[in-house]
């Protein structure tokens, strides 16, 4: 990568071209379509996926403006004392409302492969604590695996597993239960064939979750 001896030049003009590519094609095919996305959202789904710019949430699921609502960090991480994350949960499922809550990794993962390692990068390793300890609970099975490769792809499984149980923790989360339906998928992206994968973890009620995290008074 010798990107910084590069020029950062016009390169940013083609996003802007792109923009108005985007409009005029939008708008050939149904006139009212800003008009309608001005007055107001109402997704189904929230997103809380990794960083990783190969991750597009709207692209890999072929849907619309709209649609999803997301939060995207480092490695998909559900930290419960992350006010950013905090304020995206609250907002869409007690304002907007949202059926399904998806933790989307992705295989291939940089944060995931950097906890792994035991090289000190920065402030990133504390974020990535959160992930080895999700290593250091899987370290039987995730030792028995020769392969690093392999140990990797499992990790970053069972960390969008861990991501899952954490949201079923959440107060907002299990009131939203006592009401409505809300669905919590884990699925993980594969960047060289493009499949998502349903890891078929789904919770949707509190029997799920172990009883030291339900609260009986929501
Ligand atoms: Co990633």
């Amino acid at each position: 990568m010798v990107k910084e001896h590069i020029s950062a030049g016009d390169n940013y003009k083609r996003l802007l071209d792109n923009n108005r590519k985007f409009v005029a094609k939008k708008l050939a095919e149904d006139p009212m379509f800003f008009h309608h996305l001005a007055k107001g959202q109402s997704p189904d789904f929230l997103w809380v996926g990794c960083s990783d710019s190969r991750v597009p949430a709207n692209e890999i699921t072929g849907t619309e403006s709209g649609e999803i609502f997301v939060h995207r960090n480092v490695a998909n991480i559900v930290d419960l004392t992350d006010m950013n994350f905090l304020s995206v949960l609250h907002y869409s499922v007690d304002v907007l409302k949202v059926r399904h809550i998806i933790v989307c990794g992705h295989y291939g993962c940089g944060g995931v492969l950097a906890a792994m390692g035991n090289t000190h990068i920065g402030v990133a390793n504390h974020w990535l604590t959160h992930i080895k300890d999700v290593y250091n609970q899987n370290r039987v099975e995730l030792e028995s695996m020769v392969e690093e490769d392999e140990r990797g792809r499992r990790l970053v499984e069972l960390n969008v597993l861990q991501q899952v149980k954490n949201l079923a923790k959440i107060p907002h989360v299990q009131k939203a239960w006592k009401h409505r339906e809300l669905q919590i998928h884990g699925w993980v992206y594969g960047l060289s064939d493009g499949i998502l994968h349903d890891l078929d973890a789904m919770h949707d009620g509190l029997n799920d979750i172990d009883p030291i995290y339900r609260y009986d008074n929501l």
